[in-house]
């Protein structure tokens, strides 16, 4: 039989978080929280399941979370978008990922991808028929050169997808990074997928700079968004887009024949929970704290801590420590020193190794002191 994927084997983050059970380490692979949901959002969804909330919903999802939802976007990055056309209610990021990649990338056609990458990019495009066209950024800045990305595009270029705050690389696009890709783009069919997961978890008093912040930029993004994210619910597997109606077209086109509809009663029950504001905006201080607190005892240790301004992964340098490449490296500490992570190679398409790698910081504060001790012991 033939693979239409041949080269690409199980996720990085199957690979670590196995390994981590397999030989009992503390999990710092996979982001996913090791706290508690909040106990009034599960109340929530029971109350909406209990009400009779349990049929399919509405293709694009339940008006009354799309409608908080524009009123959200409304108040934090100023764009009026119309519920009934622009949102729509997805099974987490990755199935809105793979939908409005297939919806508008075909065969030959080019994709630029900023590397390091959230791994589902590549394989939906080649999935689909298309090229990834990689730009490798370096740590520890992870600078974009924008002419580089202009030499890039060609007449083949259909697709740019941008992730800010970036996973796993914590940095955050700024304004300008942001007016640039406005121009690039600007009187091309160039469709822009901004992934914003972390929109609410960036520190240091940066801003996120929302693709839906630039009319221009707005007018040709698939804007991604995930509730698990924001509500410690990874599980859940809940997200949207946002994207003027043209291209939400399209994007219906194929979500309705990949998933049709996402889970009733959480999205009833995320309708009402995203009215209280801060259940979001808390967020940055929250995170801000775990990341501190991660950090703060590692500028003892052997390994260099590099900045995260946003997202909850923490990249550490071990140059100072070992020559092995990170996977290997990262697999020794697993089994020897039990502790988890993902080699930052694994979001390379040609696993460039610069002796990093990404912990995951969304972690009650025990499981962090815990990691913290072996870290200064290496
Ligand atoms: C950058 C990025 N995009 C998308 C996703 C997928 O989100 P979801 O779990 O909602 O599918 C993740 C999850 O780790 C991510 O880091």
């Amino acid at each position: 039989m033939k693979s239409k994927l041949p080269h690409t084997e199980t996720s990085i983050f199957a690979v670590m978080s196995g390994l981590a059970n397999k030989h009992n380490a503390i999990n710092l692979s996979q982001g996913f929280p090791d706290f508690k949901v909040s106990q009034e959002l599960i109340n929530l969804i029971y109350k909406k399941m209990k009400e009779g909330k349990n049929q399919y919903a509405p293709m694009p999802g339940v008006i009354e979370l799309r409608v908080a939802l524009a009123k959200k976007i409304k108040n934090l990055y100023q764009l009026q978008v119309d519920p009934e056309t622009e949102i729509t209610i997805t099974a987490g990021a990755t199935q809105a990922l793979f939908t409005a990649i297939t919806a508008f990338v075909g065969k030959g056609d080019e994709t630029i991808i900023f590397e390091p990458a959230y791994d589902s990019y590549a394989p939906a495009v080649k999935l689909n028929g298309g090229i990834p066209k990689y730009i490798s950024l370096e740590s520890p800045n992870f600078k974009i050169d924008w002419d580089q990305v202009e030499d890039l595009i060609s007449d083949k270029t259909t697709m740019i997808i941008i992730n800010t705050p970036n996973n796993p690389g914590g940095f955050v696009f700024e304004e300008e990074d942001m007016k640039r890709l406005e121009e690039l783009t600007r009187d091309t069919n160039i469709v822009v997928i901004s992934d914003e997961v972390y929109e609410h978890i960036i520190f240091d008093g940066f801003v996120h700079q929302s693709a839906l912040k630039f009319h221009d930029l707005y007018q040709r993004t698939i804007a991604v968004y995930s509730f698990g994210k924001t509500f410690h619910a990874t599980g859940w597997k809940m997200g949207y887009v946002v994207t003027p109606e043209h291209l939400m077209k399209e994007f219906r086109k194929v979500h309705q024949f990949n998933v049709f509809c996402v889970n009733t009663p959480i999205q009833y029950a995320l309708a009402t929970y995203l009215k209280n504001e801060d259940n979001y905006l808390s967020l940055p201080k929250f995170y801000e704290q775990k990341r501190d607190y991660f950090v703060k005892e590692l500028c003892n240790s052997q390994f260099k801590v590099i900045p995260t301004h946003g997202t909850y992964f923490q990249l550490l340098d071990y140059s100072e420590l070992s020559d092995k490449p990170e996977f290997e490296f990262a697999q020794w500490m697993t089994v020897e020193k039990g502790l988890a992570s993902i080699p930052v190679s694994s979001f390379y398409h040609d696993k460039k190794n610069q002796q990093i790698l990404r912990f995951a910081f969304p972690k009650k504060e025990e499981t962090l002191a815990k990691a913290i001790e072996i870290l200064k012991k290496i």
